[in-house]
């Protein structure tokens, strides 16, 4: 069979450096304890805001309809059946969310990971322009990525907090040492970290040969950034031959036909200890191939693509294992970034380890050179007393109704780590307020004084939305709650699940999320839904960095100009400000 060969003969060469490894000392973290349950938010309330939703983005007559079945579950007796037996899993779960969550969201779903679910995080330009820049920056990588596993393990990572609230630091204990696995109908997650024998190597890919590096003295202290060096150069030398099988790119496919395929693969014992490695290696470092130079307009662009796919089989699309959890990626022209597997965790904790990172290889290498909104950042909007994030978003909304007239069903992520084992729920961002604002501002008749009111009343509102969102009182995650316990209850499923309205509502358009960092850096990731965008933003003091992405495939969405029409409603808000508002310094 093709695939048995695919990773033999020694496409995995395990390094080990002279004598025994000793094992790192890893233990949990244990700060989970004071941290609230997620609660199941009141029917009626969620029955409620999902009508208000669904107001600016469906036909009076299909809001007609949807209340009528709105009603029915409401009295009829299922809803609050339904809503009891979630309850119930509240009482007795930790969560009754995060397990339906994982599985529904990221180990069921059977699109690739790749572009589909798997963020890429573009870091500023190094200065290195050769392969041993390429080495001794990898090195200083890879040592800072094992500092800062030194603060995991050893429970000294400062206690996140939103709105004062602190959060929970799980998703921490599942970023290293951790793997998704392909399964023909749904995957699993590997995640290592507190067995008897914890991983104490990573893995290494160049010209598409995968290696096992340990990276721990006998002693259990982490290799210094020379030593590290002087293995990394050796990889590179028994890694020269380019006509090496891509045997990576395997886990680009489609799920279900990459299951297939990992099953056949791994019935071969070599391969099966090679691929066991990858997924048990505390990370991996993708050193790539030299991509076609472009100029340095489309050089961001270039570089968002290489960090999310790779860039194609022709590239570096095989210089990966797209299951793996974590791979940073360094290239010979100073390019640098990662790709990171989504299901194990959100995009904070990963700029976090960025931040801390970055920071370890000293800030003064960088070469600011990445995608921006340059005139202003969260400064503006401050000023002018409105959330810089509800102002970002409305800005969203302005463009995406001056290209298409209409509004759309917009996601925002809202963090859920104030509960233990929290992730996300969904911001809904279009709101009748929304839709009023957008509405004023292409319409002539419309003073500026008047516009401002109706942009600070939406702001207002998006800050509400997501004070309840952060707060747990979302619809998203309720609704999904509601119709899984009806699954697991074997009911028929309520009208209101099958109703227009509701894949309107969840055929979302536009998928945002804000990931915002120290380091100059954006992450990016595919689209929800076919014909819909991708915006991850970071919103610094004085700038923006906001990467957009769309399918080719799709005639209606092109990223170049929904990013262009942004860049104009951004402007364009800020004159409104400042032509009706003096701004408070
Ligand atoms: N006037 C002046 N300043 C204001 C203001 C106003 N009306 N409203 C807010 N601000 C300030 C805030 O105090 C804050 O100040 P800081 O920069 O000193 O901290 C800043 O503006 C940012 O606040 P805001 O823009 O309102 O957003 P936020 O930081 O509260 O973020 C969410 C909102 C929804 C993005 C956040 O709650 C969240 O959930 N983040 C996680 C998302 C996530 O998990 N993404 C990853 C998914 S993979």
């Amino acid at each position: 069979m093709r695939t048995r060969s695919y990773l033999r003969p020694g496409a995995v060469k395990p390094r080990r450096l002279p004598g025994p490894v000793a094992r790192a000392q890893v233990r949990p973290l244990v700060r989970q304890e004071g941290l609230p349950k997620l609660p199941v938010p009141p029917l009626k309330q969620t029955c409620e805001n999902y009508l208000a939703a669904l107001e600016p983005i469906v036909s009076g007559e299909e809001l007609g309809h949807t209340r009528k079945l709105v009603e029915e579950f409401l009295r009829g007796g299922v809803g609050d059946r339904l809503q009891k037996g979630l309850e119930r899993r509240a009482r007795k779960t930790d969560n009754w969310l995060s397990e339906w969550w994982m599985q529904s969201a990221y180990l069921d779903c059977r699109m690739p990971v790749a572009v589909y679910t798997s963020p890429g995080v573009v870091l500023p330009r190094m200065r290195f322009q050769d392969r041993q820049g390429q080495m001794r920056f990898a090195a200083k990588l890879i040592a800072g990525v094992l500092e800062f596993k030194k603060l995991i393990d050893s429970d000294t990572l400062p206690t996140e907090y939103l709105s004062k609230k602190p959060l929970c630091m799980d998703q921490y204990n599942q970023i290293l040492s951790s793997c998704r696995i392909p399964g023909t109908k749904r995957d699993t997650v590997l995640n290592q970290p507190f067995g008897k024998t914890p991983p104490t190597h990573i893995t290494v890919v160049h010209n598409f040969q995968f290696f096992v590096l340990d990276v721990y003295n006998s002693d259990g202290t982490p290799l210094t950034v020379d030593q590290i060096y002087m293995q990394l150069e050796k990889i590179w030398n028994t890694s020269l031959q380019t006509n090496k099988e891509p045997v990576g790119i395997l886990t680009s496919q489609h799920r279900n036909t990459w299951g297939k395929a990992y099953n056949n693969l791994v019935k071969d014992k070599t391969n099966k200890e090679s691929v066991r490695a990858i997924q048990k290696s505390i990370f991996t470092v993708c050193l790539d191939a030299p991509m076609p130079r472009v100029s340095d307009e489309l050089y961001k662009s270039r570089v968002a693509a290489q960090m999310l796919h790779g860039g194609g089989a022709r590239w570096n699309s095989g210089n990966r294992w797209f299951d793996k959890t974590l791979q940073f990626i360094v290239g010979e022209d100073g390019t640098c970034g990662l790709v990171y597997e989504h299901a194990p965790s959100e995009g904070p904790p990963i700029v976090f380890l960025i931040d801390y990172v970055v920071k370890y290889i000293m800030v003064h290498d960088l070469d600011v050179n990445v995608l921006m909104f340059p005139d202003y950042g969260k400064n503006v909007p401050k000023q002018h007393n409105l959330s810089p994030d509800a102002f970002i978003q409305m800005a969203f909304q302005l463009a995406y109704f001056r290209m298409y007239g209409i509004c759309c069903a917009t996601y925002e992520s809202a963090s859920l780590r104030m509960f233990k084992y929290g992730r996300t729920d969904v911001l809904r961002v279009t709101t009748k307020e929304s839709l009023k604002f957008v509405q004023a501002m292409q319409d002539p008749t419309k003073q500026n004084t008047e516009r401002l009111a109706l942009l600070q009343k939406a702001a207002q509102r998006h800050k509400e939305n997501a004070y309840n969102a952060i707060h747990g009182q979302a619809i998203d995650r309720h609704l999904l709650g509601l119709r899984l316990q009806a699954i697991e209850d074997l009911t028929s499923m309520p009208e209101i699940f099958m109703d227009t309205s509701f894949a309107v509502a969840h055929h979302y358009n536009i998928l945002t999320s804000q990931v915002g960092s120290k380091t100059d850096c954006v992450m990016s990731f595919g689209p929800m839904v076919p014909d819909g965008y991708g915006v991850c933003y970071n919103p610094m003091d004085e700038h923006i960095n906001i990467a957009i992405t769309a399918f080719n495939s799709c005639e209606e969405t092109n990223a170049a100009k929904y990013a262009n029409t942004v860049n104009d409603a951004l402007l364009d808000m800020r004159a409104l400000l400042e032509d009706t508002a003096p701004a408070e310094r």
